[in-house]
């Protein structure tokens, strides 16, 4: 909740009665703001100067301060509003649904309604419910467990460990491809929102991974570097990173049958394989520690965080069904045989992750069982692309993954505090 007191305290200087600063404040917030960021001298900031006390106005920066006014009126007046609009012409026809498009649009991206994809939008308002903050999460227990030098295993250790590990570069990975790979090529106003909305959320996730190591005192030299260091954890960072050189590149453009196969092996790699597999490994292992009562708060931060990638991944799924439908020319056989490759690639990538962080049986779970749930995962994400499984009969070993993945099936799961909960923060005026 925001407290509106400290924005009075002005209210005591002389000559300034409470009513008029009311007014004064609500007419020019910026400027009592800035006033209140100045804490050694609050009121000689805040109080304007008045007829009874003239300020010294220096004649020389007075001259300047009007000559800056008029220059900056007549930028004004010969502002040319078409080159500010790009593309646009001024008084063409305001855009309706049908021109908006997945890719390659033409049309204005500034105007968010009238809505195409209401699909993009509603994910946009579920992610802001579920908005919360690492530090809002207790880690008292978490770190008497880990300073405890039989608080944990060594194989529990070492999961912790690699999962922050990976975890703190690939949401860094997932980031920086969504702003400076896709975004300007996802040519709607309604999917852009959703991405901004994702680009937040995935700062979030590094904040609270960044939260944990720093929490337990681990050595952030060695866990930051892991992607360059640990091959399991570097092989899943470079195949993602593979995938985005391309489109990174400034003078990437779609509008050709190969560069818009191209950016659907983006989205392909980035929300089906990146956050459709290459997470599963390491939220099953800190979700399960959690259910065993151990390392609550790191398994908390990574619960919610699931959360929010459950959301990404079918965010990204209706992204690429979309711009299938809408242009069904790139969706081929050879193109479609491509991309169950890469839907095996990143399972083996990911076998070999759930090998190295279980040399053995740990936390009523090995490396055999996490490869059934990853068949069984990448069986679910060829179906939702419109793919023929590929291994056939998998079942899921951790039925309650899909448990927690909708929160509101697990209330209490953690018996921590309330865990379904909705923004905190509303404005109050009066
Ligand atoms: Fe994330
Ligand atoms: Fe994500």
């Amino acid at each position: 909740m925001l407290n509106w007191d400290e924005y009075h305290k002005e209210e005591a200087a002389p000559g300034a009665s409470a009513g008029a600063h009311t007014a004064a404040a609500a007419a020019e917030p910026a400027v009592v703001e800035a006033a209140a960021a100045v804490p050694a001298e609050p009121e000689a900031a805040v109080v304007a100067p008045t007829a009874a006390q003239p300020a010294a106005i220096d004649p020389v920066l007075e001259a300047q301060a009007s000559e800056n006014v008029a220059r900056a009126v007549a930028a004004v007046e010969s502002l040319d509003v078409e080159a500010g609009l790009e593309d646009l012409e001024m008084g063409a026809a305001r855009v309706s649904v049908d021109e908006k498009a997945m890719i390659n649009c033409r049309a204005d991206l500034n105007q968010l309604v009238p809505f195409k994809y209401d699909w993009a939008w509603q994910k946009y308002i579920d992610g802001c419910a579920n908005h919360w903050m690492p530090q809002e999460i207790n880690m008292t227990a978490d770190v008497a467990t880990w300073k405890n030098p039989e608080g944990l295993t060594d194989d529990e250790r070492r999961i912790v460990m690699r999962n922050l590990g990976y975890f703190s570069t690939a949401d860094s990975l997932v980031a920086n491809n969504l702003v400076l790979a896709i975004y300007r090529l996802i040519t709607n106003p309604e999917c852009r929102q959703y991405l901004l909305r994702q680009a937040f959320e995935e700062a979030i996730h590094t904040h609270a991974y960044q939260y944990c190591i720093e929490s337990l005192g681990m050595d952030e030299g060695e866990v930051f570097n892991m992607y360059r260091e640990v091959p399991s954890v570097a092989k899943k960072a470079a195949w993602s990173i593979s995938h985005t050189h391309e489109l990174s590149d400034p003078n990437f453009n779609t509008g050709t049958m190969e560069t818009d196969q191209t950016l659907l092996r983006n989205l392909i790699g980035f929300y089906a394989v990146t956050e459709g597999i290459f997470f599963y490994c390491g939220f099953t292992q800190i979700l399960s520690m959690g259910r065993r009562n151990k390392m609550t708060g790191v398994a908390e931060q990574f619960q919610y965080i699931l959360r929010d990638e459950s959301m990404h991944l079918n965010f990204g799924i209706d992204v690429i069904n979309q711009i299938k439908l809408e242009n069904p020319h790139l969706w081929t056989e050879e193109f479609q045989q491509e991309v169950i490759l890469m839907i095996l690639e990143g399972t083996q990538l990911e076998i070999e992750y759930a090998r190295d962080t279980m040399p053995r049986g740990v936390l009523g779970m090995n490396a055999a069982m996490m490869e059934e749930y990853l068949h069984f995962i990448a069986n679910r994400r060829l179906s939702q692309l419109g793919l023929p499984e590929q291994f056939p009969g998998a079942q899921n070993p951790f039925p309650w993954m899909s448990e927690i993945m909708d929160l509101r099936k697990e209330k209490n799961f953690f018996e921590t505090r309330v865990i379904e909960y909705q923004t905190g923060g509303a404005l109050a005026w009066d």
